[in-house]
């Protein structure tokens, strides 16, 4: 059972402030289980109440989670008063007042962006000690060798002298140009860019495919977005 105030559940689900919830409860707008609901603070199970407003049912959930195939010329972040950003291109029936992306991809980075409102589930998506890997597939300037995969997967120190931990490199084709498909589980900034690099190479194309093992939906067009399961959310945190 999972209970939380009506107010809160109205704001998250409605799109509307807290205030404003109350002011929908009180005159009469909300019933809970068919029965008109007065009370703000009135504790709902989100899991078996059925809740309206103005007559149209709700689904409470606490928390959304999006998946989102991040196209190019989007910056990962929540506002901006210049640049279009992830959040701007939610389309309205999934947006929510506290939205942002679980961590950043570069504004030429294409890909898998989880968008929520959920802060603690960002925090251990984003955290190295919860060693949730994130899949890169890179084009690269030049092939590389084992070499090359030798020092990624030994730990890399980049330019500036900061030291990556181990990743786990395939040398691939994209496209018929060289590649990579490189796992980290940190996020230093522009670290996949930075570690090929250090190799003397350069990324031309990165795109993200994986979080754990919860993989990019192919169906979803770049810009495209929907709402993740409960058993995709759990991919998450498992390995592929
Ligand atoms: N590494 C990068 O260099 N850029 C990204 O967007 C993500 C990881």
């Amino acid at each position: 059972m999972a209970l939380k105030r009506l107010d809160k559940l109205i704001a998250l689900n409605c799109n509307v402030s807290r205030k404003e919830a109350r002011s929908l409860i009180k005159n009469g707008s909300v019933t809970v289980n068919g029965q008109r609901m007065l009370r703000a603070e009135e504790l709902i199970d989100t899991e078996s109440d059925d809740v309206s407003v103005e007559g149209y049912d709700f689904t409470l959930k606490e928390h959304i989670y999006i998946m989102l195939n991040k196209p190019q010329g989007v910056i990962s972040a929540t506002e901006d008063p210049n640049k279009k950003t992830v959040i701007d291109i939610i389309p309205d029936d999934l947006k929510r007042r506290s939205l942002f992306p679980c961590g950043r991809l570069d504004r030429d980075t294409t890909g898998l962006l989880v968008i929520t409102d959920d802060g603690a589930l960002c925090h251990k998506i984003m955290s190295p000690a919860h060693h949730v890997y994130k899949t890169y597939e890179a084009t690269l300037s030049f092939a590389i060798d084992e070499n090359d995969i030798a020092k990624l997967e030994s730990g890399i120190t980049l330019g500036d002298g900061t030291e990556c931990l181990p990743a786990i490199v395939e040398c691939i084709d994209i496209n018929g140009f060289p590649g990579a498909r490189i796992k980290i589980r940190e996020g230093k900034y522009h670290q996949v860019k930075r570690m090929f690099v250090a190799l003397g190479n350069n990324v031309e194309q990165l795109r993200r495919i994986s979080i754990g093992a919860l993989k990019l939906d192919e169906g979803l067009e770049e810009g495209e977005c929907r709402e993740l399961s409960d058993k995709e959310l759990e991919l998450i945190f498992k390995d592929e």
